[in-house]
């Protein structure tokens, strides 16, 4: 299951998931966009399923029916996006904090139900913005990646199911234009995120590790 498939780094990666043979599962909010995903990924690998990854009700529906052994927690973003916190209304920060953190948290809780039983790994990808302790425009997006990647450091005993997370820098999806590909380190080509999400998946030894994927050099564990 790939949350957040529409588009980006979550397209790259059900496509890449589909062609290696995985029956994928995209869960977004973006129906035309899902439906795509599906169209290019190949609708006998690959199927949508509408999911506000913000609402508890939906995100629960979705696990327990679909039953997922391996969960890409990649529905986020908006850090980019102002108002930000202080500016940002409360309801406003707040979501942007659910859908980056509370809701992978509900998904992998969902999903570990099921993973402590029979195994299955979740991939929580986080961001940069996570790391460090300097300043961000967005203080609830950094914040709530940050979180995203204690989370998942503290869940390095879950087996057999593993828990594991991907730091990315900034990545060259579909939205970024050909001056910004121009640019001196560029930014993280799709397939170095989806290899490093698969690397992620496929390592027994990475469960809880937290992996930096930076602009102009390869992955490197962070944990
Ligand atoms: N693109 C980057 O440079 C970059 C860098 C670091 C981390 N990330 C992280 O990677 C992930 C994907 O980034 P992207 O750039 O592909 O983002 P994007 O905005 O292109 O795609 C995000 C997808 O999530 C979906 N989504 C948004 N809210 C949702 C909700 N409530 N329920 C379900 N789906 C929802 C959107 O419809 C969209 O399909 C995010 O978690 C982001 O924080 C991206």
């Amino acid at each position: 299951m790939v949350t957040g498939g529409a588009i980006g780094t979550g397209r790259a990666t059900a496509i890449a998931l589909a062609e290696r043979g995985a029956q994928v599962v995209v869960a977004d909010v973006d129906e035309a966009g899902g439906r795509e995903t599906v169209e290019r990924a190949g609708p006998e690998r690959c199927r949508f399923v509408a999911t506000d990854l913000t609402d508890a009700e939906q995100t629960a529906d979705l696990i327990e029916t679909s039953r997922p052994d391996l969960l890409i927690n990649n529905a986020g973003g908006g850090g980019h996006l102002p108002p930000h916190f202080p500016e940002a209304s409360a309801a406003e920060w707040e979501r942007l904090l659910t859908l980056n953190l509370i809701g992978p948290m509900r998904a992998t809780q969902h999903a570990l139900t099921g993973m402590r039983a029979e195994g299955g790994v979740v991939v929580n990808i986080a961001s940069t913005a996570g790391l460090g302790l300097g300043p961000h425009p967005s203080p609830e997006y950094s914040a709530a990646k940050a979180g995203l990647i204690r989370f998942t450091a503290t869940l390095a005993d879950v087996a057999p199911a593993r828990v594991a997370c991907l730091v990315p820098d900034w990545v060259a999806t579909e939205r970024v234009s050909p001056a910004e590909r121009a640019t001196d380190p560029p930014p993280i080509p799709l397939s170095d995120f989806t290899a490093a999400v698969l690397r992620l998946i496929e390592d027994d030894a990475l469960a809880g590790r937290v992996m930096l994927l930076p602009q102009g050099s390869p992955p490197r564990l962070l944990s």
